[in-house]
């Protein structure tokens, strides 16, 4: 009886196609496991939804302190570099007690191209300043090319710590800030665009490790070593190119671990398979 079971089974499975057969087979010891693990997660996800869905809106409508205005815009064109960005500053301060505060700057989109630095084949730079004469606030920034690409390799700010902005701050208080990196990379010939924020940190000196505040830019689209009076080179766009990238090497990890684990249960259940009938 036995005997003539498994030789039926043997020639359906030589039949069928093996996989479908195969995979039937397999389900069956692993029924009981599958039964228990559907029960926990129902159980577990109701909890977590109705536990879930009654404190979020409080936190979100309580909590947040009035909020300070988004940066405007700026363009600021030079004759090697063209500029257009939202900048803002997060920096710490000294308040007249000798407190450190926090507080939110934004550069202001009518500032105007102090100057420039246009000569070198290498580096180039670009100044803005704002504010009164008496108390100047100035951003330079600084693009290198190397390496068949641009970087934004320097970023400095000096701010006087006046107005509104900065309650009860020290007096005479002036805070340069600091960022060096390779920072917005681009390939030559390219102009830099990006929508969303990035965040660099700033410190005092280069030396310094110590953060003290942060410069978000946002809207950005930079070209520096462009030629005279043309309008931005072909756009090269922070997240076409460097997210695409990132899902693209994930998606291709995910399939291969995906072919890997269906390589193995395929062998594993061959072997099962096979052990099955010797027992029988
Ligand atoms: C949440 O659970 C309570 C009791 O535990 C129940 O009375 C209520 O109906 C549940 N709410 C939802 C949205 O499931
Ligand atoms: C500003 O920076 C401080 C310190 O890093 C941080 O706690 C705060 O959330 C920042 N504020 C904003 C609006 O990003
Ligand atoms: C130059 O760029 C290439 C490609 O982007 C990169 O692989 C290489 O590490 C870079 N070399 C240096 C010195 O930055
Ligand atoms: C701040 O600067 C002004 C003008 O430069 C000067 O007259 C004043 O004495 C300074 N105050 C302090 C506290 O240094
Ligand atoms: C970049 O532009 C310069 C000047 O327009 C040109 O000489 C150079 O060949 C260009 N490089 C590439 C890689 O297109
Ligand atoms: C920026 O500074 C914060 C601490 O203030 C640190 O946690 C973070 O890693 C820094 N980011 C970078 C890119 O260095
Ligand atoms: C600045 O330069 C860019 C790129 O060349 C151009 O599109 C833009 O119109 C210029 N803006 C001003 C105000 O000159």
């Amino acid at each position: 009886m036995y005997v003539k079971a498994s030789a039926i089974l043997l020639l359906l499975f030589s039949c069928c196609s093996n996989c479908r057969a195969q995979s039937a087979v397999i389900v069956q010891p692993s029924e009981k496991p599958e039964i228990t693990t559907p029960k926990s997660m129902s159980t577990s996800t109701t909890i977590g939804s109705n536990t879930t869905t009654t404190p979020k809106p409080l936190p979100t409508t309580t909590h947040r302190p009035q909020p300070f205005p988004a940066p405007s815009t700026g363009i600021w064109n030079s004759s090697c570099i063209a500029l257009r960005m939202a900048a803002q500053l997060n920096l710490t301060y000294e308040t007249k007690d000798g407190k450190v505060a926090t507080a939110l700057y934004n550069i202001p989109s009518d500032a105007k191209v102090a100057g420039d630095d246009c000569n070198s084949e290498t580096i180039q730079r670009i100044a803005l300043n704002w504010g009164p004469a008496q108390t100047p606030a100035s951003l330079a920034m600084q693009f290198d090319k190397k390496n068949m690409s641009i970087v934004l390799s320097m970023i400095k700010i000096n701010l006087p710590i006046t107005g509104d902005n900065f309650p009860d701050a020290k007096d005479n208080e002036t805070v340069q800030l600091l960022h060096w990196g390779y920072e917005l990379r681009t390939p030559n010939n390219n102009s830099y665009h990006c929508t969303r924020d990035q965040h660099f940190n700033l410190t005092e000196t280069i030396q310094d490790t110590e953060v003290v505040g942060c410069i978000s830019i946002g809207k950005v689209q930079v070209e520096a070593f462009r030629s005279k009076d043309k309008d931005f080179s072909t756009v090269y766009d922070c997240d076409s190119s460097g997210t695409s990238n990132v899902v693209a090497i994930a998606v291709g990890v995910s399939l291969i671990a995906l072919i890997c684990i269906v390589l193995i249960s395929y062998l594993c259940a061959r072997r099962s398979t096979a052990r099955g009938y010797l027992s029988f």
